[in-house]
């Protein structure tokens, strides 16, 4: 695995710098399996592509899944479906049947297995696991990603495809796609933003003894592992 970093100075450069990659990465593989991240920080990144890249990309050749959803129904505020079909999908000729949403209104674990079969239906399986063209990734300021929080790292080893987590806050039911499908993909890219990341992002980057208790830290990818960072995550912290 090679590990690239790119810093920009503002978020939104940061989010140019991964749409131009992500439209090179798209161009040369079709279809291309793209699972996507969801909170706050890749809706600048979103809108860019809705706005910048309508023509740039062949939508018709992308599968859209999502790396973690809150398990809330399709049109709850807190819903990374909606928030992406809001600020992306609404916006690009994509094919609706190209859309895999993760059914958040469905009980937890009997939606784990349907979107398991679903992933296995239309992503292919190399070295045992569905393997993604692409895993968009974020950060929490608790270092978790998708949804594998600290307290609950064993998905990071689960033999499953994907499985129901529980935000450790808020108790908030989510599904996560797990470490082992992470780690089986193409490529997997972190975009990650602003200052109040820049202390796991620092910790994980200079592979501290702090940073083993952050899940993404242990994310792992088949052949290219990218940061895509602001200057205020990036900034080290002396
Ligand atoms: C989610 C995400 C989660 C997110 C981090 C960072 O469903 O919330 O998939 O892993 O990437 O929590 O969230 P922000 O971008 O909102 O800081």
């Amino acid at each position: 695995m090679k590990t690239h970093i790119y810093i920009q100075p503002t978020p939104e450069a940061t989010a140019a710098a991964f749409a131009d990659f992500l439209e090179k990465w798209i161009l040369k593989k079709e279809p291309f399996n793209l699972a996507l991240s969801g909170g706050s920080t890749p809706k600048i990144l979103f809108h860019l592509l809705a706005e910048k890249f309508r023509e740039r990309i062949p939508w018709e050749r992308v599968h859209i899944f999502w790396g973690d959803e809150r398990c809330v129904p399709p049109g709850d505020p807190q819903s990374n479906y909606k928030m992406t079909s809001e600020t992306l999908l609404q916006h690009v000729p994509i094919p609706p049947v190209n859309i895999h949403r993760i059914r958040g209104e469905e009980p937890p674990q009997k939606e784990a297995l349907r979107y398991a079969a679903e992933i296995q239906q239309f992503v292919p399986e190399k070295n045992g696991w569905p393997s993604f063209d692409l895993v968009l990734l974020g950060i929490g300021a608790d270092g978790h990603t998708a949804s594998i929080f600290p307290n609950q790292k064993t998905l990071l080893e689960a033999k499953q495809i994907c499985a129901p987590a529980i935000h450790p806050e808020s108790g908030q039911h989510r599904i996560s796609l797990t470490g082992q499908v992470i780690a089986n993909s193409r490529k997997v890219a972190f975009l990650v933003t602003g200052h109040s990341k820049r202390k796991v992002v620092q910790a994980i980057l200079e592979k501290s003894e702090e940073s083993k208790a952050y899940p993404a830290a242990h994310i792992r990818a088949k052949k290219d592992l990218y940061w895509f960072l602001d200057e205020e995550a990036a900034k080290r912290e002396f």
